[in-house]
C-alpha cells in the first residue's frame, strides 16, 4: 500500500529505462515509483545520473589493532563519498577472524562506527570454526589465500581441498586470492610483476578451479589478466587499479604502487579491458597502508592500495568518455555483487533497497587531499573521475554536497545466518 507520508521522495530520477519519475522511499526501501506523495524530505535529481549504491565486495577496513591505517568510520566515509553504500570486509585482520567471538566483535565494531551498510567475511585457515562463523553471520568465506599476501599465509592444495569441502558442506561462497609466488623478495615494481607473474596467477586460478569440489560456489578476487579470467570456474572480480594502472606509470621503486596481485605492464592492462564483458564484479580491494609504512625499502614495504572512494568515480569518468556503458557499471558494481552475496538489490522497483548515488555531468581530477581514507594518499592522483554529490543509504541522505549527515548503517549477514535462525 502507498504510504501516506514518505521519508524521502527523489524527484525526477532518470531511470535506466530512460523514463523520468519520482522514487518514493519509506523504511529504507522503495515503496512506489511515479505519483508524488507527501514526504518529510524531497531531493530534486533532475541534473544527476542516478546509480544504485555500489556493493564493494572486497575491502580491508582495518580498525582494531590496525586503526592507524584505517578504521570503520574513515573507511566507510570514504566508501560513501565514492558512491559505495555496502562494503564487505575481508578477514585478514590482526588477529584473523577465525572464531564466532572474533567475528561478532568485528561486527560490533562496525555497528558502532560505520556510516554505510556492511558485511564481514570469515577467515579460511586450518582450525578456523567455519560452521560457527557461518551461524554467527559471516557473509562469505575468504579471501582464501592460495598464495601468501599481506596478513595472510598461503595454503597448500591439500589444505585448500579440505577447507573447500567444509565450505561446500555449509553451502557457502568461497572467495579466493589465487597467485603463484616465485623467487626472492622483489626490489622494483617490474620484479614484483615477475615474482607474482600473470602466467602464474592464471595457473593458480586453474589449479584452484580444478581442486574445488563440484558444486562449490567459487569467486575469484582481483584477477589481473585476461588469461586468468579465461581460466576461472566461478565468478570473477577485477580491481580499478588493475584496470587503470600499469607499473610503467610509476617510478621503478615506488612502493605506493606495490600491491598483490602486482600491477602489470600496459599491454596486459589493456588486455584486461578487452574482457570487460566477462567481468562479473569490480571491487576495490581497498587495502590502505600509511605513508610511513610505504616509506620502507621496496623489499619489505607492505602491499596494498586504497581505492574504495575512487572506484565508481573512475568508472563514471570512463562512462562519460564513452568507453563503457552506464548499464555495465551498474551491473558490475551493484547488481551482480548483491546477487552473488544474496544482499537485497538497490534499484528502482518497489521493495528494492533505497541506496543510491547521484553523479553530476562534470569530470574532475582526483586529489588525494580531498579523499576521506585515513592514509591520505592515492595512486590515482590526477586521474579523471566523477564523484557523487548526493548519496542515499537505506533511504537516508547520508552525504550531501561534501557533508556527511546522519545514517542508519545496516549489517548484512550471510545466508547461513538466516537459515540457522529458522
Ligand atoms: O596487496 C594486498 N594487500 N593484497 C592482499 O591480498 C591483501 C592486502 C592487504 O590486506 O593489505
Amino acid at each position: 500500500m502507498l504510504p501516506v507520508t514518505a521519508d524521502l521522495v527523489l524527484r525526477n530520477v532518470a531511470l535506466p529505462t530512460g523514463r523520468r519519475a519520482d522514487v518514493v522511499i519509506a523504511g529504507g526501501i522503495v515503496r512506489h515509483i511515479g505519483a508524488p506523495v507527501r514526504a518529510d524530505e524531497t531531493l530534486d535529481c533532475s541534473r544527476y545520473t542516478c546509480l544504485p549504491g555500489a556493493v564493494d565486495m572486497h575491502v580491508h577496513m582495518r580498525g582494531g589493532a590496525q586503526a592507524e591505517k584505517e578504521d570503520w568510520r574513515t573507511g566507510t566515509m570514504s566508501a560513501v563519498a565514492g558512491g559505495v553504500t555496502v562494503v564487505v570486509d575481508q578477514p585478514n585482520t590482526v588477529p584473523p577472524l577465525t572464531t564466532p567471538a572474533l567475528l561478532r566483535a568485528r561486527i560490533y565494531e562496525a555497528e558502532e562506527q560505520a556510516v554505510c551498510g556492511f558485511a564481514v567475511n570469515a577467515s579460511v585457515v586450518p582450525g578456523a570454526d567455519l560452521a560457527g562463523m557461518r551461524d554467527a553471520g559471516a557473509m562469505a568465506f575468504g579471501e582464501t589465500f592460495a598464495a601468501p599476501s599481506s596478513y595472510g599465509e598461503g595454503l597448500d592444495p591439500e589444505t585448500l581441498r579440505g577447507l573447500f569441502s567444509c565450505i561446500h558442506a555449509l553451502g557457502g561462497l568461497a572467495t579466493i586470492h589465487a597467485e603463484e609466488v616465485r623467487g626472492p623478495a622483489p626490489a622494483t615494481l617490474a620484479d614484483h610483476d615477475r615474482t607474482r607473474s600473470g602466467a602464474g596467477e592464471a595457473r593458480a586460478v586453474r589449479g584452484v578451479s580444478d581442486l574445488a569440489p563440484e558444486g562449490l560456489r567459487l569467486h575469484f578476487c582481483h584477477l589481473s589478466t585476461a588469461a586468468s579470467i579465461g581460466a576461472a570456474r566461478g565468478t570473477v572480480e577485477v580491481t580499478p587499479h588493475h584496470l587503470f594502472l600499469s607499473y610503467e606509470m610509476f617510478e621503478d621503486d615506488d612502493t605506493r604502487a606495490r600491491v598483490n596481485p602486482p600491477l602489470r605492464d600496459e599491454e596486459t592492462r589493456r588486455g584486461l579491458w578487452s574482457r570487460w564483458d566477462a567481468i562479473d564484479v569490480v571491487a576495490s580491494d581497498h587495502a590502505p597502508h600509511t605513508l610511513r609504512e610505504k616509506a620502507l625499502p621496496f623489499e619489505i614495504a607492505p602491499s596494498g592500495i586504497p581505492g574504495v572512494e575512487t572506484m565508481v568515480p573512475l568508472l563514471m569518468a570512463a562512462v562519460r568518455e564513452g568507453r563503457i556503458t552506464l548499464a555495465s557499471v551498474i551491473e558490475k558494481t551493484s547488481w551482480r555483487p548483491a546477487a552473488i552475496l544474496g544482499i537485497p538489490r538497490a534499484g528502482f522497483e518497489p521493495g528494492d533497497r533505497a541506496d543510491y548515488a547521484f553523479y553530476p555531468d562534470e569530470i574532475t581530477r582526483i586529489d588525494a587531499s580531498c579523499l576521506h581514507a585515513k592514509c591520505g594518499w592515492s595512486p590515482f592522483e590526477g586521474f579523471a573521475a566523477v564523484f557523487p554529490e548526493e548519496v542515499i543509504v537505506r533511504g537516508t541522505r547520508a552525504y550531501a554536497q561534501g557533508d556527511f549527515r546522519e545514517t542508519h548503517p545496516a549489517w548484512y549477514p550471510g545466508q547461513g545466518y538466516l537459515s540457522s535462525k529458522n
